[in-house]
């Protein structure tokens, strides 16, 4: 928070005459910025056409699902948050949930131990996809074009193919032995796909437009669905016709809360999200960010202990709000957030293990790929999308032409066990029939005087929360262009492991000296990207600046 009002006004009024830094690529009217420059194109595609930003949605989400299968995906879920023109907002949860022959103990063997990989590779990783029910519960509440239009240049692409990136080949490469582990037999992403190649995508070309042809139901109870059944069966899951039919999307209210001038919109449970955001900003509002400077230690300090007590909550409160009661009121307020805060000094860290989570009078009563996209009439819609992992699962169809996700790493397997990306769960996010798994996902849009500011997230696992953060942090307490807001090096703490997370060679030894005298324990070894990030920002003169990440091959698009 900046509390020189003075100083912030001056700031700020040569801030609009001469923006600091690089700009992205600006445009007058409409903006997609996505993982793939073909998804972003897409997505633009339809809006020239005159559709909006939710058929932008649906257009750009495909897209993804053919030219990002990293992350892309039909066999998938995830979450979007939108603000229309009116200033009307929402969220939709089209999350995979678990199978109803999930069980609490499914990861577990004779002895109680966690099965190493159970959850994460090959057919019982999978919870039961929702991104194709997204898409079409988009498309009836907000769809002005019709889904034929709307989802042909997508199967156009698929059949006429994308190019391989270098970083796409490195990609593919790293995840061979996967592959082979998951699937009975080698898969499309076996060969050797090289950088400048052309993948082209048949069979998802085939499961496309038969989804166009019969719409949402194609995929939960026809032929797709029969088959991606057969699939799963024969390949030791689950997944019944019985879990497809009962598949729905919910529309859930969005979390909001202020930050100096800002008001932050972002998803509500079952991601983790908008209340960690919540919690986290609430905790460092008090403090003089900009004065302490970007990246200082001191900066560093204090949103590590925030971060730090924001996650210990998580993993003790945080599930699916249909199972459990979450104290989301208490949770999101200013004064909880000053009372976590209270044994905070900045003469030395908190020991993660001498922080649990808050006490909350309980009242009865969550590789992944972000998109941000605002349109020609001044609606904005923020969704991250996943199948969780690299390739998810790594299990592929290759006769319906994607992979499916490993979602169920999600849960927590077993309480103190950590999953996949090091985030401890407990009995609020243990494993049930039809229950949906706790998500870090963060789609995010802020406010400014009540006009729409910045439409912003990221994937990254458990680091998406604080990669959201920083990029608004950027922005509005570093007076960053949205680009830079985006490439600026990033850091993160999770409570547990009580370590901060920071990228390779991105933080000065002065920094990183004051910080180990703190007792700080830093660790630039295992994290070689936080998040990847793609963000829209409103200038002042009305127009679209993108924040597209120079860690991936994204794109910013617009007219
Ligand atoms: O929902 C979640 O929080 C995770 N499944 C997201 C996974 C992710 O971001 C992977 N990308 N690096």
């Amino acid at each position: 928070m900046k509390k020189n009002i003075l100083l912030f006004t001056i700031t700020l009024f040569i801030l609009s005459c001469k923006p600091s830094g690089n700009r992205g690529i600006t445009t007058e009217k409409a903006m997609v910025v996505s993982a793939r420059e073909e998804a972003s194109k897409i997505g633009v595609g339809i809006l020239q056409k005159g559709g909006n930003a939710f058929d932008a949605m649906v257009a750009t989400e495909l897209a993804l699902a053919v030219a990002y299968p990293y992350a892309g995906n039909i066999g998938g879920g995830g979450f979007m948050v939108y603000r229309k023109n009116n200033g009307e907002i929402g969220a939709l949860d089209y999350r995979e949930k678990a199978p109803l022959a999930a069980s609490k103990d499914m990861y577990l063997d004779e002895n109680n131990a966690v099965i190493k990989g159970k959850s994460t590779l090959g057919a019982m990783a999978v919870g039961v996809p929702g991104t194709v029910a997204g898409v079409f519960a988009v498309h009836r509440k907000f769809g002005t074009l019709s889904i034929e239009e709307i989802l042909a240049p997508v199967i156009e692409l698929a059949r006429r193919g994308v190019v391989v990136t270098m970083k796409q080949e490195k990609r593919i490469a790293k995840f061979q032995a996967s592959f082979l582990q998951a699937n009975k037999d080698s898969i499309l992403f076996n060969n050797a796909w090289k950088e400048k190649d052309t993948i082209k995508y048949i069979a998802l070309a085939e499961t496309l437009s038969r989804i166009q042809k019969n719409g949402r139901d194609e995929f939960y109870k026809g032929e797709t669905a029969k088959r991606l059944v057969k699939f799963m069966q024969e390949n030791g899951g689950i997944i019944t016709l019985e879990d497809l039919e009962k598949y729905e999307p919910k529309w859930r209210d969005p979390i909001t809360f202020t930050y100096d001038d800002l008001k932050i919109i972002s998803m509500s449970p079952p991601s983790s999200g908008g209340i960690c955001l919540s919690q986290i900003m609430n905790a460092i509002e008090p403090f003089n960010l900009n004065e302490l400077g970007h990246n200082s230690a001191k900066s560093i300090q204090v949103i590590t202990e925030a971060e730090r007590r924001a996650y210990a909550d998580r993993s003790f409160f945080l599930g699916d709000p249909d199972f459990v009661s979450i104290p989301q009121k208490e949770l999101i307020t200013k004064a909880y957030s000053k009372k976590r805060m209270s044994n905070f000094s900045f003469e030395k860290a908190t020991l993660s293990s001498e922080v649990s989570h808050g006490n909350v009078e309980i009242v009865e009563s969550d590789e992944t790929t972000h998109y941000s996209i605002v349109d020609q009439f001044g609606n904005a819609v923020s969704v991250t999308t996943t199948i969780n992992g690299g390739y998810g699962s790594k299990l592929y169809s290759s006769e319906l032409g994607f992979f499916l996700n490993n979602e169920m790493d999600d849960f927590s397997s077993k309480p103190g066990v950590p999953n996949m990306f090091g985030l401890l769960g407990a009995k609020a996010n243990e494993i049930a029939p039809e229950k949906r798994m706790l998500s870090s996902m963060t789609p995010t849009i802020v406010e400014k005087n009540g006009n729409l500011f910045m439409v912003v997230g990221t994937p990254g696992g458990s680091t998406i929360i604080t990669s959201v953060l920083q990029t608004i942090l950027n922005v509005h307490e570093f007076d960053m262009s949205m680009q830079d807001a985006v490439n600026a090096p990033r850091f993160h703490h999770q409570w547990m492991p009580d370590v901060i997370k920071m990228e390779p060679n991105s933080f000065s030894d002065t920094v990183k000296s004051e910080l180990i005298k703190l007792n700080y324990h830093l660790d630039e070894s295992n994290s070689t990207v936080i998040g990847k990030v793609a963000a829209i920002l409103v200038l002042e003169n009305g127009q679209l600046e993108g924040g597209a990440d120079k860690r991936g091959d994204d794109a910013a698009v617009g007219f």
